[in-house]
This record gives C-alpha cells, structure tokens and sequence, in this order.
C-alpha cells in the first residue's frame, strides 16, 4: 500500500523534472482518473493519509510514464473540462483552453440578447465543438450549427454534441468558406476560434507542438489568413445587427478590428484577460 499523499509527492517530482509547468495540478488530477475522485477529493484523501492499492498506483504509473513523455493530460484522461462541460478529446483535435471560455461568455451574451424565442448561432472551426455546445446549453433556446474542416476533429464533435447537444446543435463538416450559404443573412450571432498562430512561430510547450493538429494552430504567414476567411463569411452569414466574436492572439487586436471595419462591422471592440493580453474581437454587423 502506499499513500495518496507519497503517490502525489513522486509524481509531481518526476513531472517537474519533465518541464511540465503544472506539475502539481497535473499529479492531481492523474491520480483522480484513475481512482475516480475529483481533484478536492484526492487533496482531501492526501490529507487523511488515505493508502491507494497496489493496481491503482501501478495504473497511475503506467499513464504517469505518458505524461512525462508530454503527451496531453487531456490525450491520456481523454477528457478536458470547458465552462461547465467535460468535452472528449484525443488525437486530431485541438484540446479546448481556459482563455476561450471568455469568448464563449461573449458569445452567450450577445445571444441572450437576442429578443427572437430560438436565437441562431454558428460556430466556425468548431473543433471539439466546445464554442457550439457552450452556446446551446447555456442558451437553452439558441439553434447551433457547428463547422469544422477536419473529418477527424469533427468525430470528436459529433461524439461531444451526442452527448450534450440536445438536438440542438448541427455539425456541418466542410469549409467555412462553402457552408450554410442557406443560412445566409439570418444568423444572430457568430462566434470563431480560428487558427490564428504565424506559421513560422513555434508554440513553446511540447503539449502543443507534439499533439495539437497544425490545421487548427497556423494561420499563415502572419497569422490573419483565416480570421480573414472567417470573418468575411461571418459578414454574409449574419443578419444586420448581428454580432460577431473571434478569439485571436496577443498583439492582433488592431489588425482584427481593421479587418472587421474592412468586412462592414462597427462597433468593432477587443477584449483583454486578467493578464490584460488581447483575447477576442466583439463586432457588430
Ligand atoms: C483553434 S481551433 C478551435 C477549435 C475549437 N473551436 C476550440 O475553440 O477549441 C480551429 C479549428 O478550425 C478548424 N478549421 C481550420 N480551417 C477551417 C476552415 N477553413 N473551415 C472550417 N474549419 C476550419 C480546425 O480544424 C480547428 O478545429
């Protein structure tokens, strides 16, 4: 037998010695997979001196020897938590970050705005389709369609929107460019997290580099090629008056709100995490 609190203090050492930021939260939340607690109730049985049997722990060993090779935590749970969602996630498909849950709160605000009894949304580059089902289970009128390029990334958003979607939300496989030209005009409310990464800059963690889908990061040779894309569909897709609202990167903000000005929004506005760094645009068509 051996304790929830030594099991916690090795793997965070071997992690920490991996490079892996988190290293603490990450030992955590292994060790809660496998023995099926949440991560208050394995803090909680650290605490109590709680003893793991010897098949939990050489499980937690076995995924712990992945995670020291920076294989994705989310990859190995084969879960990742997004707002009040637990989204599946795994090869082929952009794990879901924090700083865009702040996109989805704008987003489900300027739906719940909408004075019309089944608001309609689009998320464009849907993923896992994170955005889209934020949308529909916290505007639980709203009608949603999602739309990803990926047919690997759009199985794990069909998988997410079965369980979640409550019928809902549509998943349209395809171009941003091509789709939903039916839909044209009548749209309340657009919401993107496009590849908005330079090609040329490489992502830091290996989590990223080693895992994320390129197709899902790089947005050409400076980083807009496909803000530009969605927002100008975003333009056509909308009905006067509609709102759009696209998570970019640090530093893009200007070059954002110019190219929404030059696609016909006003009231073009960007938003800043708690770190004050440039996270999204909110427009108005
Ligand atoms: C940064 S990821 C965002 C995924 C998800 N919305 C999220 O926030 O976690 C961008 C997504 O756009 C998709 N994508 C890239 N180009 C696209 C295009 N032209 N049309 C539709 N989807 C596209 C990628 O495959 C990827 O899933």
């Amino acid at each position: 037998m051996t304790s929830v609190g030594d099991v916690i203090a090795a793997l965070t050492d071997r992690f920490a010695q991996a490079g892996i930021a988190s290293a603490l939260a990450d030992a955590e939340l292994l060790v809660g997979h496998v023995a099926g607690w949440t991560r208050g109730e394995v803090a909680t049985k650290a605490f109590m001196g709680t003893e793991l049997d010897e098949d939990v722990v050489a499980r937690i060993d076995e995924l712990a020897a992945r995670r020291e090779t920076r294989e994705p935590l989310q990859h190995i749970t084969g879960e990742a938590p997004f707002r009040h969602l637990v989204l599946s996630v795994g090869e082929g498909v952009l794990v879901p970050r924090p700083e865009t849950e702040l996109v989805a709160e704008l987003a489900i605000e300027a739906l719940r705005q909408v004075p019309v009894p089944n608001p309609r949304a689009v998320d464009l580059g849907t993923g896992t389709a994170a955005l889209a089902l934020a949308l529909a289970t916290e505007v639980p009128t709203a009608e949603v369609f999602a739309v990803e390029l990926s047919p690997v990334a759009a199985a794990w958003a069909e998988r997410n929107i079965a369980r979640y979607g409550d019928g809902r939300v549509h998943l349209v496989v395809g171009d941003a460019a091509d789709v939903l030209t039916e839909l044209n005009g009548t749209v309340d409310v657009v919401v993107t997290n496009p590849p908005y990464i330079p090609d040329d800059e490489k992502p830091q963690d290996e989590e990223v580099t080693g895992y994320d889908p390129a197709l899902a990061l790089f947005g050409g040779p400076d980083g807009l090629r496909d803000i530009r894309h969605f927002i100008a569909r975003a333009a056509v897709l909308l009905r006067p008056g509609g709102t759009l609202v696209v998570e970019h990167g640090d530093g893009q903000g200007a070059d954002v709100r110019a190219i929404a000005t030059d696609a016909g929004f006003g009231m073009t506005m960007t938003h800043t995490d708690l770190l004050h760094r440039e996270r999204a645009l909110t427009a108005v068509r």
